[in-house]
């Protein structure tokens, strides 16, 4: 797994027994690669977590080529369409999350398993409920996982509009395109073939954290997110010792810095961003 995530990506895999074990990404693309992830493993790898960070969509099927199942965590990528389908529907089995600010999100916390595996699917909708599949006979140890009830309704009147927030996500991409910030810091490079519908818009620049407070003068919100990397958070001491060297992770966690984006940010609220990176760079 990726070690430039959210950390729960990582923090999930301890409880189940298993021990995660970090790879590099490209920095380019924020993704792992075949290459970053085949580095990572042994004959006693089970699995593979692909994150889609920040919408960009990871080469699922190429990772399935490598013979384990694959995770995707999808929680930065509903609505995004990459080469092979959408995220959620190329791995093994992949989660999503709905929390508030997400591509899709309810007005609280939910979630969403989803897989093409039924075998798989019924053990995830047993272990939501306590384990149990009749609430009277219980099989093994589960959670208190449902969805809530009020979430779910919040998130059908939610869902008929995500084509479109994920398409404007998309068009904001192009905009701080045509807008020249490529002049002016790396632009997040979209995974071939594909439109991510862009969570975060995450740029790099050598002096991110200087930027953002040039912004932040300008009344420009950005965010540098994982500035210390997963294998690098004191919980994770006990994993990162089976992680080589990870550059494109450092290279990534000192340089990006996301500016804003969302489903309703307008063509003239984002030339302004633009001219605000400009001004600070001058
Ligand atoms: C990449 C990634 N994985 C996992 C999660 C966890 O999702 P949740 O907060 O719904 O548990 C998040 C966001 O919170 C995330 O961004």
């Amino acid at each position: 797994m990726p070690s430039f995530t959210f950390y729960a990506s990582a923090e999930a895999i301890p409880p189940t027994g298993a021990t995660p074990v970090f790879c590099d990404i490209d920095p380019a693309t924020f993704l792992v690669t075949p290459e970053t992830v085949r580095a990572a493993m042994t004959p006693r790898t089970k699995a593979i977590v692909a994150v889609h960070l920040f919408g960009n969509p990871a080469p699922v099927a190429e990772l399935l080529e490598l013979g384990v199942p694959v995770v995707e965590d999808a929680a930065q990528a509903a609505g995004t369409i990459g080469p092979d389908g959408r995220p959620g529907a190329l791995g093994t089995i992949a989660s999503f999350s709905f929390y508030p600010s997400k591509n899709l999100g309810a007005f609280g916390d939910g979630g969403a398993i989803t897989t093409s595996d039924d075998a798989l699917a019924e053990r995830v909708r047993t272990l939501r409920f306590h384990g149990s599949r009749d609430k009277v006979t219980y099989e093994e140890v589960g959670y208190n996982s449902r969805l809530d009830e009020l979430q779910a309704a919040v998130l059908r009147v939610m869902l008929p509009e995500l084509e479109h927030w994920a398409a404007h996500r998309h068009v904001v991409g192009a905009w701080y395109e045509e807008a020249g910030l490529g002049e002016l810091a790396a632009l997040p490079e979209p995974a071939p073939a594909s439109a991510p519908a862009w969570h975060l818009y995450v740029i790099r620049r050598d002096d991110a954290d200087a930027l953002q407070a040039a912004l932040a003068q300008a009344g420009v919100e950005s965010r540098g997110y994982y500035r210390t990397p997963v294998h690098r958070q004191a919980a994770m001491a006990p994993y990162a010792g089976a992680s080589g060297p990870l550059p494109g992770t450092d290279e990534a966690a000192r340089t990006h810095l996301a500016i804003p984006i969302s489903a309703s940010i307008t063509r003239a609220q984002v030339d302004e961003v633009v001219a605000a990176v400009r001004a600070a760079s001058a």
